[in-house]
């Protein structure tokens, strides 16, 4: 079959990472949308070259948009030039062209998002943003379609990973403002212009977003409170945290029985609450459904590769509805059927983790050295030791252990050793040990 032929707007910061997923995982990303994905023709007024890999895969990259859009060989448009003109005309002829469309757009989407779908409605083509909202966290689609048995009352999220990474930096390392600022702009995560960021307004077009999937309102971004973080000052933070509260900038919709409020504004949190916890450039969105009751979504907010991510799920989005079966849109297995792969699942003698080990040894010298050399012999390299004190008249100890990594083969056979030990007491008790760092 054919390859799915894109036309690209924009080779920024999110459309660098776009080129970049959709030619590092081609093979996969084929695999679950059915259909081979080729970016065939591009355009964008400056980029850096040197930045971006697998620009070389691109069909044909220009400097008009519009020709992109009017290209009869597109069939999807992913918009990442932002902002609200020419993207907005872009977009509406784009759809007019009968193409489907993908963008990041959050502004657009908060603005111009009741004409967009109209317009798009009427020709029969998608529209998808789960880019917009939340970087790439998939909250588009939990709120639509996974929470869809709900009744929303609420969404709070930290939806600006700019202003979060600021409120962090500002609290960890005490630094200024427009330093952490002028750190977010050049790591790629701010707005064109960043008071977009710092006063709200990037915050308040993703709650606007939200608000309607929530509640089933129409977008208005015009009416959503916005206050930004500018004001706070480092004895703000301080303060907040003697009282135990972190101060976050949040974006919040709630049903009452009045109506629904929408608003954006630094918010005191107690420092317990998981959300309290989310930092840097990480964003979190909770939403309260009457059957669920709260579901946390985690992820990074802002940057290439992480925005690129919803940008590329919508595109497969897309290519599954015109490639696969109506009623198995999306396949059972995520992955296309006859793309089922016999990757063998690995016994637990062959998986890798760190442990946590607990034994009781004779108090007598030469016995921590003999367990240490047959963990050596083992191959395992202890991160930290400890021997507990013995109890009244005992004459054995505990001794605690963290190792680092090694095969689960290789620490049953130390663990068999160590056991076999007139000097160690019953049996080792071990606990694995993950980082499960980023
Ligand atoms: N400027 C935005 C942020 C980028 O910092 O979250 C992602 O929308």
């Amino acid at each position: 079959m054919e390859p799915v032929k894109i036309g690209l707007l924009g080779l920024g910061t999110v459309g660098g990472g776009t080129v970049t997923v959709l030619t590092r995982n081609a093979r996969e990303i084929a695999r679950r949308a059915g259909r081979d994905i080729e970016i065939a023709h591009a355009a964008a007024r400056e980029y850096k070259r040197e930045g971006i890999s697998g620009l070389d895969q691109i069909g044909r990259i220009g400097d008009d948009a519009f020709a992109v859009v009017d290209d009869p060989e597109i069939q999807i448009i992913i918009e990442l030039i932002g902002g609200y003109s020419p993207a907005l005309e872009l977009v509406m002829r784009a759809i007019a062209n009968g193409k489907h469309v993908v963008t990041a757009n959050k502004a657009l989407i908060a603005r111009h998002g009741n004409t967009i779908f109209a317009a798009a409605r009427e020709r029969g083509v998608m529209v998808g943003f789960e880019a917009a909202v939340a970087g790439g966290i998939p909250i588009i689609k939990a709120v639509r379609e996974g929470l869809a048995a709900n009744h929303i009352e609420w969404v709070a999220g930290i939806i600006n990973g700019t202003g979060n990474f600021i409120l962090t930096e500002m609290r960890d390392k005490g630094r200024s403002f427009a330093d952490c600022l002028a750190e977010a702009q050049a790591r790629g995560y701010a707005e064109a212009d960043p008071t977009f960021d710092v006063e709200g307004i990037d915050a308040a077009h993703k709650l606007t977003i939200l608000a309607s999937l929530a509640f089933g309102i129409p977008l208005q971004f015009e009416r959503c409170y916005t206050e930004g973080i500018s004001r706070i000052e480092s004895q703000d933070v301080a303060y907040a945290g003697e009282l135990g509260y972190r101060i976050k900038h949040l974006g919040i919709a709630r049903r009452n029985a009045d109506g629904i409020e929408l608003r954006v504004h630094p918010t005191l949190i107690p420092h317990r609450r998981l959300i309290a916890n989310v930092d840097g450039v990480m964003n979190a969105v909770l939403v309260k459904g009457d059957a669920v009751g709260p579901t946390l979504y985690y992820g990074a907010g802002a940057g290439s590769l992480p925005t690129a991510s919803s940008v590329v799920a919508d595109v497969v989005d897309v290519v599954r509805a015109f490639t696969t079966d109506p009623n198995n849109r999306v396949p059972h297995l995520a992955f296309q059927p006859d793309e089922l792969a016999d990757t063998p699942i690995l016994t637990m003698d062959q998986v890798e983790t760190a442990y946590y080990l607990r034994l009781t040894a004779l108090d007598e010298p030469g016995v921590m050295a003999r367990i240490a050399s047959i963990l050596g012999e083992q191959g395992i390299s202890i991160e930290a030791i400890q021997q507990k004190a013995p109890g009244e008249g005992e004459t054995h100890v505990p001794l605690v252990m963290l190792t680092q990594r090694v095969r689960e083969g290789q620490m049953n056979q130390a663990i068999a050793r160590i056991e076999a030990l007139a000097s160690v007491q019953g049996s080792v008790m071990r606990i694995r040990v993950e980082t499960l760092a980023g």
